[in-house]
């Protein structure tokens, strides 16, 4: 019996330092060993948004304590790691160095290999970690700083079908929670508002709704939440407008989505095509069950990651470098981070004003 890979994960690109174990079974599937993930909530709850200074020093107090924790609950022995695959863009600068800083320290101290990990490509492989994905398939990536379409061929070929020329819809959620007086991060927390509340109460926008293709825009609709919360003065009201919010967003997602399987299916010729939906906004359950009926209508296959894998973690960081490693996809010991870091670097920049749709 051959040995099979283990790798250590490493992903501290914003507010979570995470380090996870991973390897695979005897059919090649990916079994997780350990999966450990500290939230940095507190330390930023007070600034109602991330404070890159604090945030850093945050991972370094953490890191080596998370990294630890990680390799002891695996059971695996330090040395019989094989690879270690950290972090390396895109993300808070500070915030990436030390993760990624640790990782190279290890694979040298350790004499392993070491692999770069584009965070959006472990948000993009995360499905893998509970379902038997393979390329292609048409990814929805929905996270606080990214919404792009993107055809996935396979590791490391991307092409962008789609993206939001302003604003995430994880930060259109986080900046509507911000209004409705909900604590950072609220995205989850609209969630919970959005189900006591009427969809149907406040008329929003959906800009650029009927042009673009698959591209999005979430600006107009954090504009039209500002005016309206300015005028509200219960509870029940505050709920109406999560729940109008969030019925507008699964309409965007909706209208958009069907636009992206047209354009994947003019570019891949598969028997079977597979929508995965990733990303923090993963986790919201009136999205996940808008997608999957549409995918049920227009016969894709709807994947999403295991809810606690939606938001960041190391075991997608972990599973990229599986395959990585797997093709001996190796990095060198002076990768820089990558604050900016596409995962199709040809698509071209899509944001601001003036922009062409
Ligand atoms: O992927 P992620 O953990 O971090 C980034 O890479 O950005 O995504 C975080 C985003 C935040 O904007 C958070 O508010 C949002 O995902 N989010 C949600 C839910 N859970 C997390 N948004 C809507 N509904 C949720 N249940
Ligand atoms: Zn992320």
């Amino acid at each position: 019996m051959n040995k099979k890979p283990i790798i250590l994960g490493i992903e501290s690109s914003c507010d979570e330092t995470a380090a996870s174990i991973l390897t695979e079974n005897e059919q090649g599937l990916p079994v997780i060993l350990s999966n450990i993930v500290s939230s940095q909530v507190d330390v930023h709850k007070e600034f109602g948004g991330v404070v890159p200074e604090l945030a850093a020093r945050s991972h370094i107090e953490k890191i080596d304590l998370i990294t630890k924790k990680a390799i002891n609950e695996s059971g695996v022995k330090i040395q019989d790691i094989d690879a270690i695959a950290s972090t390396a863009g895109p993300g808070l600068i500070v915030c990436l160095s030390v993760g990624l800083s640790f990782g190279k320290a290890m694979a040298s101290s350790l004499d392993k290999p070491f692999i770069a990990v584009n965070h959006l490509e472990g948000h993009a492989l995360s499905p893998k970690l509970n379902s038997n994905l393979n390329y292609p398939y048409l990814l929805l990536l929905i996270s606080g700083g990214h919404t792009q379409f993107l055809s996935v061929k396979d590791l490391g070929n991307y092409k962008r079908l789609g993206t939001t020329i302003d604003d995430a819809v994880g930060e259109a959620f986080d900046k509507t929670a911000k209004l409705l007086g909900i604590a950072f991060p609220g995205g989850p927390q609209i969630e919970v508002y959005a189900s006591k509340g009427d969809p149907n109460k406040y008329e929003l926008p959906k800009p650029i709704f009927h042009k673009g293709g698959c591209n999005l825009s979430f600006a107009g609709l954090k504009t039209a939440v500002l005016k309206i919360s300015k005028q509200i003065k219960t509870e029940q009201e505050k709920y109406d407008l999560a729940a109008s919010f969030q019925k507008t967003v699964e309409e965007i997602l909706l209208k958009k989505s069907k636009i992206a399987f047209e354009e994947f299916k003019k570019i891949n010729n598969t028997k079977k095509n597979v929508f995965v939906v990733a990303g923090g906004v993963a986790a919201n359950k009136n999205i996940r069950t808008v997608l999957e009926n549409l995918c049920a209508d227009e016969k894709f296959e709807a994947t999403f990651p295991p809810v606690n894998l939606c938001g960041d973690n190391a075991a997608m960081i972990a599973m990229v470098g599986l395959e990585k490693f797997k093709l001996k996809q190796f990095s060198k010991l002076d990768h820089p981070a990558r604050p900016r870091w596409p995962l199709d670097q040809n698509a071209v920049f899509l944001k601001g004003a003036g922009v062409k749709l």
